[in-house]
This record gives structure tokens, C-alpha cells and sequence, in this order.
């Protein structure tokens, strides 16, 4: 029954077993470095890169005129069959307060804000970006099922915050076509 022990004793055992052991904490802790390098490149790096893309705005008259009269906000046909929601988000409340949007369609959100920076979050979604004051956020979306999505506000913005939210409702695509037909802008506010 007796098993070979003798490496265990044998001196010449524990040092290969010392220096494989060094071998393993070496190696380890050159994955931990070579972790915290990238880490560090990849945050410094797209940290310093712009944005493709950096849609600015004036914040204080968004009300007044362009993309983001009150007129022109909720979604859009477009002449491609894509449709574009337009929202403002401001201290405490999205407008519209409830979105509508068709399944099975490419949907762009750009959105924006007046006053602070507030949180665009979609529920079930991956869709989670911020609305800066002065920039246009735009995001794009794809729906397959109908249903509500909650949306609050995921930014603290003041003391209304945790009551800023809005819905979003995604229908059928033909329902929604045959809602457009009659409206320019579609919302689903009663
Ligand atoms: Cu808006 Cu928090």
C-alpha cells in the first residue's frame, strides 16, 4: 500500500517542486499585468478618442425651433420604412411621455436635453445612454416583440428624479403603419 513518498523527502523533489511552483506565481502574475495594461490602454485610449459622430445643439432653444419643437417630437415614418422617435428628456419628464414604435423595423432614437443630464434607459433592451445638454444623443433600436418597455431616468438630476420616466410601446408593424397614415408625429400619450 505504501505509495511513493519519497519525493516528498527527497531534496531534490522540493527543489523542482519549489521551482515549478515560482514558475506558476511568474506566470501568474505577468496575466495579472498584462490585465491591468490592457485594461488601462483600452480606458485611457477610447477615453481620448472622440466620437465618430458629436451632434451639438443649443440647449436653450430647443423649445424654439428645429428637430425639437414640441410639434415635431414622437416618431416618424421615413421615406426608407425606418422610423425616428424624437425626444426631449428635462427636469422631471420625457416628452413624449409614452413612445410608440413599430416590430421588426429600424428604429433611431435622438433625443435630447434642456437642462441637465438626464438618463435614456430602455428596459429589456441594451439601450442605455445619457441626454447631455447641448449634444444630440442618437441610438438605434430593433423591436421583435410587442409590449411596454419602462424607461426611467438613470442619471440622478435633481429631486424629481426617481418620478422621471416614460413608456415605450412597441406594436405591430401594419397597426402602427395604419396609425401613420393619419398623423405626422405618433405617440402613444392618451
Ligand atoms: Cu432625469 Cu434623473
Amino acid at each position: 500500500m505504501s505509495q511513493d513518498t519519497s519525493a516528498l523527502h527527497d531534496p531534490r523533489g522540493a527543489r523542482v517542486a519549489d521551482r515549478v511552483e515560482r514558475r506558476w506565481a511568474t506566470i501568474s502574475v505577468l496575466i495579472m499585468a498584462v490585465f491591468v495594461v490592457v485594461a488601462a490602454f483600452a480606458g485611457i485610449h477610447q477615453a481620448t478618442m472622440p466620437q465618430a459622430l458629436v451632434e451639438t445643439i443649443s440647449p436653450t432653444r430647443l423649445h424654439l425651433g428645429g428637430e425639437f419643437v414640441e410639434t415635431n417630437l414622437g416618431s416618424a415614418v421615413e421615406p426608407d420604412g425606418s422610423v425616428t422617435v424624437r425626444a426631449i428628456g428635462q427636469q422631471y419628464s420625457f416628452t413624449p411621455q409614452c413612445m410608440i414604435v413599430p416590430t421588426d423595423t429600424l428604429i433611431t432614437f435622438r433625443a435630447s436635453s434642456p437642462d441637465v443630464i438626464h438618463g435614456f434607459l430602455i428596459e429589456g433592451t441594451n439601450i442605455n445612454t445619457m441626454l447631455v445638454p447641448g449634444y444630440v444623443s442618437t441610438i438605434s433600436a430593433r423591436f421583435d416583440e410587442p409590449g411596454d418597455h419602462l424607461m426611467p431616468c438613470q442619471e440622478f438630476c435633481g429631486v424629481g428624479h426617481e418620478g422621471m420616466w416614460a413608456k415605450v410601446r412597441v406594436i405591430d408593424r401594419a397597426d402602427f403603419l395604419k396609425m401613420a397614415e393619419t398623423k405626422r408625429r405618433l405617440s402613444c400619450v392618451e
